[in-house]
């Protein structure tokens, strides 16, 4: 059966770098899909949180798959942790990786520094792949000397409960890191789609110029938040309406994103930054992860 290209060449040892909110359920589900699974972090503290919040969606998500069984859902949240290791140590920890996502802070910067120190301790066969939400592929690989195998690979917040995986290829992409991406996000149980690396991708670039429309109509006082987010809700069958959104999504995440753009593409109407956002940030208003935004959750 590992005669197919495919299975041949199937990802199986995987290293996601950071171990925050999306690196945490990126390795969450790759050990849920039997990939041996190494989560990097700066700090053991900080991957010792990564695990509890793991084990808590484990939990969470054995329930729903095994409901009337709960000695199959134990094995499976046993069997699960059992394939995730961390490591503080990135270089060490890439050694016998097939693929590597990176999930660190929005920072061109310090992806740049992290991918140079990668480039030289990981195999050359080792795919690179980064989650970021508004940077450029191209402009984060341009300091390896493997732009052939690295793409963009962009999951979604609570990554085990979305099905969508954006897999984005640059120009230098090759049509096998490309196929291996795909065939990874498949295991991963995910529904891939491409995009070329274009900014936002789909997703975010439909969802913030949305969202930040919504928040304009807002400051207007053409409708009240709840009106505008029941809307949408029950209008248009999004499960969150847009200023719920933004509060999950955390003000600080999606403010960064449209204000990179802005500054790249000033003459773009769609990517405005919105003042009510500027100010529910210096008022420490973040949403949903600091107790308030729009709403209030405490
Ligand atoms: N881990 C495991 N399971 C989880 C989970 C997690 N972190 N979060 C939710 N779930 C499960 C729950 O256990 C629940 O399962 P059951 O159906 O078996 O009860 C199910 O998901 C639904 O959860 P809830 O009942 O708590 O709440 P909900 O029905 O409102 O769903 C939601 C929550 C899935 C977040 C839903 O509201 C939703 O889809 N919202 C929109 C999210 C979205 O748009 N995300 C993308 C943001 S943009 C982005 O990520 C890109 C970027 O670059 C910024
Ligand atoms: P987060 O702040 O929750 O986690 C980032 C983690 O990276 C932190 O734990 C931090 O300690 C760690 N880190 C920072 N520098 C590091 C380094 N050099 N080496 C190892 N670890 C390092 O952030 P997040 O929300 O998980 O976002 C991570 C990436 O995913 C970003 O590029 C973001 O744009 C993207 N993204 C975010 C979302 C979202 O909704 N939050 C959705 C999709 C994509």
């Amino acid at each position: 059966s590992f005669s197919s290209t495919s299975a041949r060449n199937a990802i199986k040892n995987v290293t996601v770098i950071g171990g925050g909110l999306m690196g945490s359920g990126i390795a969450q589900v790759a050990a849920q899909t039997g990939h041996n699974v190494t989560l990097v972090d700066v700090s053991s503290d900080i991957l010792k949180k990564s695990q509890e919040n793991i084990a808590v969606s484990l939990t969470r998500v054995a329930k729903k798959l095994y409901k009337d069984k709960p000695a199959d859902g134990e094995k499976f949240i046993n069997d699960s942790k059992s394939r995730l290791k961390i490591d503080t140590d990135a270089s060490s920890a890439v050694k016998d990786a097939d693929l590597v996502v990176e999930a660190i802070v929005e920072n061109l910067e310090i992806k740049h520094k992290l991918f140079r120190t990668l480039d030289e301790a990981a195999p050359s066969k080792t795919i690179f792949a980064s989650n970021t939400s508004s940077l450029g592929i191209g402009d984060i690989a341009s300091v390896t000397k493997r732009t052939d195998r690295f793409g963009g690979l962009h999951f979604f917040n609570p990554v085990p409960v979305m099905k969508l995986l954006e897999v984005v290829r640059t120009h230098d992409t090759s049509e096998e890191t490309y196929q291996a991406m795909m065939e990874w996000g498949k295991a991963m149980g995910k529904v891939c789609i491409t995009c070329k690396d274009t900014p936002g991708f789909v997703v975010n670039r439909l969802l913030v110029p949305y969202i930040a429309e919504a928040i304009r109509m807002y400051e207007r006082g053409d409708a009240s938040a709840r009106d505008i987010d029941t809307a949408m809700k029950l209008g248009a069958g999004y499960p969150m309406g847009p200023l719920e959104l933004a509060d999950y999504v955390g003000h600080d995440t999606s403010h960064f994103i449209i204000e990179g753009w802005h500054k790249k593409f000033p003459d773009n109407p769609l990517f405005v930054p919105n003042e009510s956002v500027k100010k529910l940030i210096q008022e420490g208003k973040l949403g949903v992860k600091t107790g308030e935004g729009f709403y209030k959750y405490k």
